[in-house]
């Protein structure tokens, strides 16, 4: 089987000459949970961008097999779900329930199995009560969570999320956590957040100044106190809790 994520070579530079990437490879298996850590600035979201061609690439991104080019773009869009940092850059009708339904509208769902699908996905997420509300009155964690829904709702195969947790409080973070875990989703996630990987990740990938400098089982790579401390990471409060 192919694997969810294959990454050969992929560099990218902004168009203002920013080296965000350089000559970065990376294979996510199906089903795994990838950690992406690394200092602000390291490329974590602009690879992350490469994953749905939001970006155009410099070297070869393939999804499931398939080539990440313009011509397969629906179909990569359809099999990664991508989750902002930002939840307000996701979330832009004056009601939730119509943020939800946008993307399966736009791949040309009925709309009977696109109300039901929408109003299951808020269920998942514990937003069904919010289902009529604008999104821009929900609170950062009510938001992180109507962002996932909006992906959620296309049953994507593999889950990308952009600081997943950034800016939000124990609870909301513990709800996020909480909720990943009972997905069985590829997931990749850009994160600071050292508890999040402890308790999600199998693996995870260090990257510094558009490289990846480590790659490793997440137990191994969250034990590593000065590759983590070299890399403007830190250690969680408890390396064993996961095993
Ligand atoms: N839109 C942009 N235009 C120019 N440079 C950018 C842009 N977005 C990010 N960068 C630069 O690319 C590098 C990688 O950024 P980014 O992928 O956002 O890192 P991370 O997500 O790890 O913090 C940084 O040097 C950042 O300043
Ligand atoms: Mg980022």
């Amino acid at each position: 089987m192919a694997p969810a994520v294959e990454i050969r070579g992929l560099s990218y530079t902004y168009p203002d000459g920013c080296e965000a990437l350089r000559e970065t490879d990376l294979s996510v298996a199906v089903g795994e949970s990838l950690g992406l850590m690394g200092p602000n600035g390291a490329g974590k979201s602009t690879l992350l961008l490469h994953l749905n061609g939001v970006l155009p690439a410099e070297g070869r991104v393939l999804i499931q097999g398939l080539p990440v080019t313009d011509r397969n773009l629906g179909e990569i869009r359809r099999l990664v779900g991508m989750v902002f940092q930002d939840p307000d850059d996701q979330l832009f009708m004056p009601r939730l329930l119509d943020d939800v339904a946008f993307g399966p509208l736009n791949l040309g769902w009925d709309e009977q199995t696109v109300c039901e699908r929408s109003r299951q996905a808020l269920e998942l997420v514990g937003l069904s009560a919010q289902a009529e509300r604008p999104p821009h009155h929900l609170s950062l964690g009510q938001k992180k969570r109507a962002a996932l829904a909006t992906v959620l709702v296309m049953e994507p195969e593999i889950l990308v999320l952009d600081e997943a947790t950034s800016g939000l409080d124990p609870r909301g973070r513990r709800e996020i956590i909480q909720f990943l875990g009972g997905l069985t989703c590829t997931k990749i996630i850009a994160t600071h957040d050292v508890d999040l990987v402890q308790d999600l990740c199998d693996r995870v990938a260090v990257m510094d100044e558009g490289r990846i400098v480590a790659l490793g089982a997440a137990e191994d790579i969250l034990t590593d106190a000065e590759l983590l401390f070299a890399h403007g990471l830190e250690q969680p409060r408890n390396v064993s809790r996961r095993s």
